[in-house]
């Protein structure tokens, strides 16, 4: 093993959001913290080592993406996704949140409906009202150990809508959306005019035996629905430098995009975001796929130990992302008791499911992305905790 993902780094004092805003989210300071989506793994050494090399520069002034940043994208979409992408098609946003929110500005008006698929990622549902537009819910059907998509509901519900917000790969319940479910999707949105942001943060966090697979690649004519989202944040732990690119090849839909950014001149982004995605897309490989593996030995560590030990919980098992989806709902606990319980008893910090949006009641999100040291003290806790309750 080249890279070692079994160090604990100390991240306290650093202002992580994971670490440092304990006690103003949980109202604990020490609860082992995994619940937001970063990971406690050292950022790859080759990304590091450019940043600082630029850092070395002693001038910060204004600057522009390079051709070298838009060619690693390019090659990135390429060799990892089979996915051929132009250079103008690829805009700067300075992280995936705002992307959604600039997307939901610049495609619908006031009032317009916007369909998600919750339990979803928070932001992506709270994109919508928070910019005054409808929020549908096409709630996910949870299946034996899976989650599938409620297509007969996304037809009904797709006839007076102007936008779907796809999650794949789907935080928090971790499904790859297959072929056949994307089609789907793509055919109902095709059909009513529905215009799709495909979230796709997660795609290159993707389990062995799982693909990943974009959404606007399917075909010409999805391709000119939709607008992607993508940055390596999440798989090169980035999320500090808020930078992510959106693909749009449809030009009219590039360019009511590109229109609030540039109003807004939020444009210019980071200067070490570009050299360090830069990196992490030329470089990061080797990192990635190691890191791949780590995370699913500790998802696997994490399923077999709960069939073990902790058999009233039901774990779903991610085909791709590094989260954990819980159902705690044998144990008969109410939301509020069950995070009481988690946060005073276990003294952990996970995501409460009911953050999640409908489907969420009874859940809750844990964040593996980080040593197995942390997982295996998390889950004797977790067993510690629930076995009062069966
Ligand atoms: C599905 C999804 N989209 C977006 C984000 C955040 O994106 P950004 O930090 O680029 O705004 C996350 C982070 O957890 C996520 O899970």
């Amino acid at each position: 093993m080249k890279y070692n993902f079994d160090q604990v780094i100390d991240r306290t004092n650093t202002s992580a959001l994971k670490y440092d805003r304990r006690q103003a989210v949980f109202e604990k300071s020490d609860v082992i913290p995994m619940w937001v989506a970063d990971m406690d793994f050292e950022t790859p050494e080759v990304i590091r080592n450019a940043v600082i090399q630029r850092a070395n520069h002693p001038i910060y002034g204004y600057t522009f993406r390079d051709a070298g940043y838009f060619e690693a994208v390019m090659a990135w979409m390429q060799s990892h996704h089979d996915w051929t992408v132009r250079r103008e098609e690829i805009v700067f946003t300075p992280g995936v949140v705002p992307a959604i929110n600039f997307a939901v500005l610049a495609f619908t008006k006031p009032g317009d409906k916007i369909i998600v698929q919750p339990p979803v990622y928070p932001p992506i549902s709270h994109a919508v009202p928070d910019q005054g537009r409808e929020l549908v819910n096409n709630q996910l059907v949870q299946a034996e150990n899976t989650y599938l998509i409620d297509f007969t509901l996304l037809e009904e519900q797709a006839k007076d809508a102007k936008m779907l917000i796809l999650c794949n790969p789907h935080n928090p319940v971790g499904r790859c959306w297959n072929r056949e479910e994307l089609e789907r999707i793509a055919q109902i949105c095709l059909k009513h005019n529905v215009l799709v942001f495909s979230d796709e943060i997660h795609a290159d966090l993707v389990m062995p035996g799982y693909r990943h697979l974009v959404f606007a690649s399917l075909s010409p004519e999805v391709d000119n629905i939709t607008v992607t989202a993508h940055a390596p944040s999440k798989t090169f732990n980035l999320a500090g430098l808020s930078t992510s690119s959106v693909i749009i090849s449809n030009p009219a839909l590039r360019e009511s995009f590109a229109q609030v950014i540039n109003h807004m001149h939020l444009g210019m982004g980071n200067l070490f975001g570009s050299v360090a995605s830069t990196a992490a897309y030329v470089h990061g490989e080797p990192w990635r796929l190691q890191l791949i593996d780590y995370l699913d030995e500790n998802i696997t560590l994490a399923e077999t130990y709960i069939k073990a030990n902790i058999t009233a919980l039901h774990m779903y098992r991610p085909e791709g992302t590094y989260m954990i989806w819980l159902d705690f709902r044998k144990f008969g606990l109410d939301d509020k008791t069950l995070k009481s319980k988690m946060i005073h008893e276990a003294g952990l910090g996970f995501n409460p499911g009911t953050d999640f949006g409908p489907g969420g009641s009874g859940f809750m999100r844990m964040n593996i992305a980080c040593p197995r040291s942390t997982v295996t003290t998390a889950l004797g806790r977790l067993r510690e905790m629930l076995s009062g309750i069966s």
